[in-house]
């Protein structure tokens, strides 16, 4: 997804696919991405990844860790190796500085989408805690975790004239995509996302549903409100859940009708991306065609 949406953001903004910083910047965005991921299985306990085993249940928590401090690096290097080769021959003079524009600039926003997300972590983890979390906060969770990497992966891929507009189109979607995550991780079948579902409720993730769903309404449906009532009675008791606790928050969810609320939300975010999109590259042009796919593909999953 994320590599694919370098590609998709040049072809959009005219710039030339076969540009080498296009698809060193794919490869170094996929690199993040995978790393993220290896390292986010270790926070959040979970044990399965696309279907098989996570890394760390196969190889253990030391060995991710060290494996991500060790690669992060890697991938912002990527981008350079469009300048000086991967394996530099050694030079007498000095090198030319214009060559390493492209990707000094290229690795400026690789380096900053790694803050957000490595904030976005954090923030993530802290809200566990959080009994009364708001649904802004786990907003920011979502764009700084997600909607940095798919914001990046835009901007690195866009010619230099619309890489702004580009970047905000790409935040837009990667909190979509987030908020469809959330969705999936509590509704979802595991035997389609390869991920465990109701990991996220044990770990008492303050995913967008159950942000919404804790916040206090001045609601007249009284089923809902009762539902609510119920659900932040049990995000209350600080035990683990038993697996019967975790199909109750399930069900009390669905009662809250916070999952409508975050289908609908996700909706919105990819529908402004698509906004986005139509000022960069008018709906009728086949230019955009492959960001308007990926677009339709995040919100596709709810289905
Ligand atoms: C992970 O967020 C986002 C990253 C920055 C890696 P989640 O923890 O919600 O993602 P999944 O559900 O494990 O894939
Ligand atoms: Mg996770
Ligand atoms: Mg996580």
């Amino acid at each position: 997804m994320r590599a694919a949406l370098v590609f998709a953001a040049a072809r959009a903004t005219g710039r030339p696919g076969n540009d080498p910083l296009v698809s060193a910047g794919a490869t170094a965005v996929e690199m993040l991405h995978t790393l993220a991921l290896l390292h986010d299985d270790v926070m959040d306990g979970d044990d399965l990844r696309r279907g098989r085993p996570a890394a760390w249940r196969v190889f253990g928590p030391e060995a991710v860790e060290a494996a991500v401090r060790h690669l992060t690096p890697h991938a912002v290097g990527l981008l350079f190796d469009v300048a000086v080769g991967p394996d530099p021959a050694p030079t007498t003079g000095p090198r030319d500085p214009e060559v390493l524009r492209g990707p000094a600039r290229a690795a400026g926003v690789l380096g900053a989408a790694l803050v957000r997300l490595a904030q976005g972590q954090a923030l993530d983890l802290a809200l566990e805690r959080e009994p009364h979390p708001d649904v802004a906060t786990t907003l920011r969770v979502h764009a700084d975790k997600t909607g940095s990497l798919f914001s990046c992966a835009c901007e690195l891929g866009a010619a230099p004239a619309a890489a702004a507009e580009l970047a905000a189109l790409g935040e837009q979607l990667g909190i979509a995509f987030q908020i469809v995550d959330d969705v999936l991780g509590i509704w979802g079948d595991p035997g389609v996302t390869g991920k465990s579902a109701g990991s996220d409720l044990a770990a008492r993730k303050k995913s967008y549903p159950v942000a919404v769903a804790l916040a206090p309404t001045t609601a007249s449906d009284s089923a809902a409100e009762d539902a609510r009532r119920r659900l932040t009675r049990l995000y209350a008791r600080t035990w683990s859940w038993t697996a019967a606790e975790t199909d109750e928050a399930r069900r009390l969810l669905e009662r809250t009708g916070a999952r409508c609320v975050a289908e609908a939300a996700a909706r919105r975010h990819a529908g402004s991306a698509l906004e986005t999109l139509s000022r960069v590259c008018p709906p009728h042009e086949e230019a955009g065609q492959d960001l308007r796919a990926l677009a339709a593909f995040v919100t596709g999953r709810l289905y």
